[in-house]
């Protein structure tokens, strides 16, 4: 399915409360995303199906072929022209994730996938695009928590060469479940851009493109 990925603006909140609940419905209480949208240290980004008539998708699939310099120009371009108070045509969300950005430091506060549409690349490709916006803000690291029980999300985090660092005990306030805590190693190494550029080559192969309009 054709993808695209944006900032999420105040027009989409309704449809991604509505994928925070199914995904999260005992957590309480529930993300305040007007809040979160006003927050400079928070970035919140949504995944939806592109549609053909759909007159937002500026910014092509083909970005990947171009030299690096043109595509950021281009999507400066677009994002100078479009504010988070923008009405936009509505669109199908499929997911959202967040990340606060704290000096050094990316904290990913939630990820999640409209329950129809799981396990078709969609976590997959909000996760590319969050690792690659704390690249592009020169973090060193990402980390996040994830409920000792959530083994489809840690295997979505090791896959993107998270590891497990510790556990925060009775971290979840519903149930008193513990956390983990996962981070990446420092993501300007070698090491981890060569683990990141083989998960996206190999993500691309399965599931395609899809168009990053983010302000990289
Ligand atoms: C976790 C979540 C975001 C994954 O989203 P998704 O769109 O299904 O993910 P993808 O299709 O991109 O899958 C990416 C990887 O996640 C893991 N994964 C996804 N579904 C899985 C499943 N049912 N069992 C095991 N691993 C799974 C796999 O590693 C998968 O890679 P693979 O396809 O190469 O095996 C989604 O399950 C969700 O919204 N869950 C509820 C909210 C949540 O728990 N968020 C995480 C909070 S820490």
């Amino acid at each position: 399915m054709p993808l695209t990925l944006r900032l999420m603006h105040r027009q989409d909140i309704p449809q991604v409360t509505e994928i925070d609940h199914q995904a999260f419905p005992t957590e309480w209480p529930p993300t305040n995303f007007q809040r979160e949208l006003e927050n400079k240290l928070a970035y919140y980004i949504i995944a939806y199906e592109t549609l053909n008539t759909n007159v937002q998708s500026r910014a092509k699939s083909s970005d990947r072929e171009m030299p690096g310099f043109i595509i950021r120009v281009r999507r400066l371009f677009i994002h100078s022209q479009i504010s988070k108070d923008d009405p936009l045509e509505e669109v199908p969300i499929l997911g959202y994730a967040g990340m606060w950005i704290m000096a050094d430091e990316a904290h990913i506060t939630s990820i999640a996938s409209h329950k129809d549409h799981r396990h078709q690349g969609i976590g997959a490709a909000l996760l590319i695009c969050l690792i690659e916006l704390a690249i592009s803000k020169h973090t060193r690291i990402v980390t996040l928590e994830a409920r000792v029980s959530n083994l489809v999300a840690q295997n979505l985090y090791y896959k993107f060469g998270f590891d497990k660092l510790g556990v925060r005990k009775a971290y979840y306030l519903d149930n008193k479940e513990d956390a983990v805590i996962m981070s990446t190693e420092y993501i300007g190494s070698p090491s981890f851009k060569e683990k990141f550029t083989r998960v996206k080559q190999a993500y691309h192969q399965k599931f395609g493109d899809f168009t990053n309009e983010l302000p990289l």
